[in-house]
């Protein structure tokens, strides 16, 4: 069977294409499961420092969970269908290394959800967002309701996901929920870019980061903010900084 991933490693940033171009990318369990032996990889593969999620093709980003895999499940198999995805969206957030979606086209469900489980969402002109699964008669299942509500606040979300209505790149820019509109050309481009930065910088403070902005949402944010803060102060890289400062040069970080 034809893998449904593809990856391509540039000077330590990993790019992940779904691809499932003449299904517009829809996540069936197989993408799932190559994702997480991706997220494996990822985790523990030094030469991996970030990671890029895009969709192949001009058209989709991804275009939703594949619906056809949703035909005959009782109850208890969609809870446990959200929990995978769940699952994997968490291990996304929750990495150590930044993650940033290069949403090329249609971000629908499932593939909205994706992307806002990356630390950076990067739209192409021509990409919707949506969550269309009231129009199954459903809910989003892969953390839509939470995520989004967060992103853009409850009355937006609200609207989103009661509606099932896409909005386009223009607005989700102007609602927070990505961080920059560009064309397909920059598309690309312009995330190496900026992991080209966020690599320079101490991959442990970088985690730190992940964690302690991943908290803001939780009650107990702040003290994990303080918490990852204090550890900083026992890394070398962290020495490393401040002595770089004090002696006016640029500090060389090893991730230790
Ligand atoms: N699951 C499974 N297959 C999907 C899919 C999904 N989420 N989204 C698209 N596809 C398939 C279509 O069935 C079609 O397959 P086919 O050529 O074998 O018939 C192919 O991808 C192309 O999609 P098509 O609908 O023909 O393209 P379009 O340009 O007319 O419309 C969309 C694009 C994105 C608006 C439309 O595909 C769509 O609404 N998709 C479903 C979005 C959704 O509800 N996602 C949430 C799922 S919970």
């Amino acid at each position: 069977m034809d893998q449904t991933i593809v990856t391509n490693l540039i000077e330590g940033i990993l790019i992940v294409t779904i691809s499932r171009p003449d299904k517009l990318n829809a996540l069936n369990n197989r993408v799932f499961d190559e994702l997480n032996q991706i997220l494996d990889d990822a985790e523990f593969n030094h030469e991996i420092k970030s990671v890029i999620i895009i969709g192949s093709g001009m058209k989709a980003f991804v275009a939703g969970a594949d619906i056809s895999e949703f035909i005959g499940l009782s109850a208890a198999e969609g809870k446990a269908l959200a929990k995978k995805g769940q699952d994997t969206f968490f291990r996304i957030e929750n990495s150590r290394k930044p993650f940033i979606a290069c949403v090329n086209g249609f971000a629908l469900g499932g593939g909205c959800e994706l992307a806002m489980s990356c630390h950076i969402r990067i739209a192409s002109e021509n990409a919707k967002f949506g969550q269309p699964e009231i129009n199954l008669g459903l809910i989003p299942g892969y953390g839509g309701t939470q995520r989004l509500t967060n992103l853009i606040g409850k009355g937006r979300a609200m609207e989103m996901i009661m509606t099932g209505n896409m909005i386009d790149a223009v607005t989700a820019l102007q609602f927070g929920l990505v961080n920059n509109v560009v064309s397909q050309e920059e598309l690309l481009p312009t995330a190496i870019n900026l992991l080209q930065t966020i690599n320079s910088k101490s991959s442990n403070a970088i985690a730190a980061c992940i964690q302690a902005i991943n908290a803001a949402t939780t009650e107990d944010g702040f003290t994990i903010e303080g918490e990852s803060f204090g550890n900083c102060f026992g890394t070398e890289d962290m020495k490393e900084g401040v002595n770089a400062f004090l002696e006016k040069r640029k500090a060389f970080f090893l991730g230790k």
